[in-house]
């Protein structure tokens, strides 16, 4: 044991001294360690951009139950709406009234006060847009847009901090959610991550009595939420172990929970076609070096006392080099399909793929637009 942690601690006196010289020497020393999916299509280079002005991170993508939109939220604090017909945005939604500050594409430090909407999901009965928000909690606005108003700011007392995504029973008036940390604020995101936190929820909200249940605690950053086709689970995906879990809700199962399927990177948002298949969006896949900082907590830890800004740590995570991978899942979890633009030629740190009518449409959480891919 002992002859361990001095290896571990030499390993990385080393890796320290050429981390703080030049972080990305590693990469270049060792390579990325990304190893290529086999039956990977390198295909999403050749989606079509759609520019979102003055903005960045559209994040999750959402269409009304009219097939108008889609509707995006960005880093700004803003929901925009995309008018097909005039090929143009408009401001449709915010999540907070005090945005005389929030006037600069990208501004983490005022995420807090201008809102950071993430997961995006329409009531198709009532046409209201949820809004899963990552400072302000889960809300709700009315069709025609606006300021959106309070559905849950806190749960067992305390304020959700990071809340991430969520999916619609109508039928039920249920609101299955997640909150990714109890600790960590969305831009420490990659704290979260190195630190191993398991303080993920996966939360239910019933529309007619109000109350919050949590279903499942101690998930490793629990992220996107999809139902499947007939309600009878819901998945949700674990970012900092690349697993989505199901949670099972009806028959035989139900209230146990597996692993649907393990993935080569770091699952975002799950988004579910009309076959009843999940697209799930990975920011990253995961090399090596993430392999080793995200299952070794004293390295992830180690790492976060490192001298390096934002950016390098970042690309440490990510292997070095921006790419893009969308999987396709079935029913029952097995990998049905992947894309990817390998080498991040367009499309980069992609977070949601919304299939409609033979298109995914794809968003990302720090470019500042989206993708248009015809399948
Ligand atoms: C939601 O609350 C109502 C009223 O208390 C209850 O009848 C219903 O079973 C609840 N639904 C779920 C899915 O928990």
């Amino acid at each position: 044991m002992n002859s361990k942690l001095t290896l571990i601690a030499a390993t990385l006196a080393v890796v320290s001294v050429v981390l703080a010289l030049n972080p990305l020497y590693l990469l270049k020393l060792f390579g990325n360690g990304v190893a290529p999916i086999s039956g990977s299509h390198d295909l999403l280079h050749t989606a079509q951009l759609i520019q979102v002005p003055g903005a960045l991170g559209p994040e999750s993508l959402a269409f009304d139950p009219n097939g108008g939109g889609p509707y995006t939220g960005v880093a700004d604090g803003r929901i925009l709406k995309w008018d097909q017909n005039d090929r143009r945005w408009t401001d449709f939604a915010v999540t907070s009234s005090q945005r005389k500050e929030c006037i600069r594409p990208f501004a983490p430090e005022l995420e807090h006060v201008c809102g950071r909407p993430l997961g995006l999901k329409f009531d198709t009965e009532t046409g209201d847009l949820y809004i899963a928000d990552a400072y302000l909690g889960l809300q709700v606005v009315g069709p025609a847009g606006g300021l959106a108003s309070q559905v849950v700011r806190e749960v067992e007392g305390q304020p959700l901090r990071f809340t991430n995504d969520m999916d619609i029973d109508e039928h039920k008036d249920v609101i299955y959610f997640t909150d990714s940390s109890t600790v960590f604020h969305r831009r420490q995101f990659m704290s979260s991550i190195l630190n191993g936190d398991r303080t993920g929820r996966l939360l239910k909200y019933n529309k007619s009595n109000k109350e919050v249940t949590v279903l499942l605690r101690g998930l490793a950053f629990a992220n996107g939420v999809a139902l499947s086709k007939d309600h009878s689970f819901v998945l949700v995906a674990e970012t900092t172990t690349c697993r989505i879990l199901r949670l099972w809700l009806h028959g035989p199962n139900a209230g146990n929970t597996d692993t649907f399927a393990e993935l080569p990177g770091f699952p975002d948002n799950i988004r579910r076609n009309s076959k009843g298949e999940f697209w799930v969006a990975l920011h990253a896949k995961r090399g090596f070096f993430a392999k080793w900082f995200v299952s070794n907590r004293l390295v992830g830890k180690s790492l976060l006392k490192l001298p390096l800004d934002f950016k390098q740590l970042h690309s440490l995570l990510v292997g070095g080099k921006a790419h893009a991978t969308a999987i396709k899942l079935s029913e029952r979890g097995e990998i049905l399909e992947v894309l990817e633009d390998c080498e991040g030629k367009n499309m980069r740190f992609i977070s949601e793929v919304e299939e409609k009518d033979g298109k995914l449409w794809i968003g990302s959480v720090l470019m500042p637009f989206l993708g248009i891919y015809e399948l």
